[in-house]
């Protein structure tokens, strides 16, 4: 659901925060699930991304086997999560090795690309139909059996493919993907980019110039699984996501030195165009410097999709960012690869996957899952704000209004804070909440907030009416202390314990 701009992931007709985890490619086998339960425990996840593998799901052409899907369900539910399901169809990372075997023992039928120098690349190309044809029938066979066999809906959306598009060729050189990119670009293209035809023949090279190769091959992939997509939610209308995987936001480059043709940043409006039954366009984000993932969160939190981050880093560096999706209303978080299957996707991630490296991401879903909707709600209501820290910047405001909040990192908890260090490592995260006038929500780990009046020529003074800590029990607040003396003499200071506020704030 969207309002002015901002998006909500209705559950049970309420917004509904996805506190995510997704597991390694290879662990949503039965065999393995015991070993993901116990790591989804541990973080407090609601919803789990677990991949369906087409190459289980139809071993023979027309035949599908349900079993595990129905497994994943019935788990999900036994641990009271939601699902995100992953189709790994036709593109998983830029190939299809996900198809099933009888696809792979006939590429005539089912071909790869062919790269500029004639060679076959290892990427389907999105020109085969009959390989459309039976993602169709394989996906639509999916979401049929979701329909009839989830009506409590464990399954709250379903990713169509998986980081779609091509490495190592900007796009296919076959005859037949050549004759159509020497053919005009499509008119509902070039409407939808507020585009003039230009040139006579007004193909690919004249309209889009350097970028026609790129643009070609995103309006070719994205075409394909909108028809995927269509299908599917024709006989079963949940939401659809598309994942990237992205190119540097801030250095990006030319393709093929990233993935080509997925949903990257200065492709969204052709794959808005191109796959109109794709609700979301989620960014796969594995880079851990503050000021490229901040910006990833900014270019895919658009007026035309909601903010939704599928896949992101395990390591203790990420964890940080749940805060910074929430203060741009994302709708869900999921860092990658959550289980104890003893697989670990360094230098992508941690080394290890344990109780220990998930334990910074346990804090934030211990903190959140118990005020998930309230969260959620003031989200779409437009009344939240989170900071993350970043190295070198000890100390961050936030505007509400009438009132600033300074969030700060490395100060003793005890004194003024004037000169705060910043932590060893940036680890420190806050958000408030705007719950009334005058009255906040806060919350966050490893920071100090504090409040000033905006308006200092006023020479109004902010002071605590009330500072209550507390708990949430079935979605309502319930008042456990209230923080006075050195607890908010130096503003409010927050350590790793998931310590939730309600601020009343006056002047003097
Ligand atoms: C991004 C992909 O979408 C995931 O399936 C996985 O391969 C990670 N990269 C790397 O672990």
């Amino acid at each position: 659901m969207e309002k002015e701009g901002r998006y909500a992931l209705l559950v049970d007709g309420v917004p509904y925060l996805m506190l995510g985890a997704q597991v390694n490619n290879s662990s949503a086998w039965p065999a393995m699930l015991p070993e993901v339960w116990p790591a989804i425990e541990h973080l407090h996840a609601n919803t789990v991304e677990m991949p369906v593998y087409w190459e289980q799901f139809e071993p023979q052409q027309g035949r599908f086997d349900y079993t595990v899907v129905d497994t994943l369900l019935a788990q999900a539910r036994e641990h009271q999560v939601h699902l995100v399901l992953l189709w790994f169809g036709t593109w998983k990372n830029g190939s299809s090795h996900y198809v099933p075997e009888w696809m792979k023992l006939a590429p005539e039928r089912y071909p790869r690309m062919t790269g500029a120098d004639g060679r076959p690349v290892d990427s389907p190309s999105p020109y085969a139909k009959a390989a459309l044809e039976a993602d169709i029938q394989a996906f639509t066979a999916l979401m049929r059996h979701l329909k009839a066999a989830d009506p409590r809906r464990t399954v709250l959306m379903v990713q169509v493919e998986n980081e779609p598009g091509t490495w190592g060729s900007v796009r296919d050189y076959s005859p037949a993907a050549q004759k159509l990119f020497e053919e005009p670009v499509p008119a509902k293209l070039l409407a939808a980019l507020h585009k003039q035809a230009g040139a006579a023949s007004a193909n690919w090279q004249e309209v889009f110039g350097a970028d026609a190769e790129e643009f070609f091959h995103a309006w070719s992939v994205a075409g394909y699984i909108e028809q995927v997509a269509a299908a599917g939610k024709a006989v079963y209308p949940l939401p659809l996501s598309v994942n990237a995987a992205l190119r540097d936001p801030l250095n990006p480059g030319r393709p093929p030195s990233y993935e080509s043709g997925g949903p990257t940043d200065n492709v969204i409006d052709i794959w808005k165009a191109a796959a109109p039954s794709i609700d979301v366009l989620t960014p796969d984000i594995y880079m851990s410097d503050s000021a490229r993932y901040l910006k990833v969160l900014e270019l895919y939190r658009r007026r035309d999709n909601a903010l939704f981050v599928p896949e992101t880093g395990n390591s203790p560096a990420y964890a940080r960012y749940f805060f910074a999706a929430l203060g741009r209303q994302a709708i869900g978080f999921s860092p990658f690869g959550m289980d104890y299957t003893g697989y670990a996707n360094a230098p992508l991630g941690a080394t290890r996957v344990n109780q220990e490296s998930l334990e910074p991401f346990a804090l934030n879903y211990r903190l959140i899952g118990p005020m998930m909707r309230e969260i959620a709600r003031l989200n779409f209501e437009g009344k939240l704000e989170a900071v993350v820290e970043e190295k070198g910047k000890p100390s961050q405001t936030l505007e509400l209004g009438p009132w600033r909040a300074t969030v700060s990192y490395g100060a003793p908890h005890f004194g003024f804070g004037n000169n705060p260090p910043g932590n060893p490592e940036p680890v420190g995260r806050a958000l408030v909440a705007q719950l009334g006038d005058n009255r906040f929500l806060v919350a966050g780990f490893f920071c100090r907030v504090d409040f000033q009046v905006s308006d200092a020529a006023s020479g109004n003074q902010r002071q605590f009416l009330r500072v209550e800590e507390g708990t949430y029990e079935n979605g309502a607040f319930r008042p456990i202390r209230i923080w006075n003396g050195d607890q908010t003499d130096w503003g409010l200071n927050f350590t790793s314990a998931p310590q939730v506020l309600r601020v009343w704030l006056g002047t003097y």
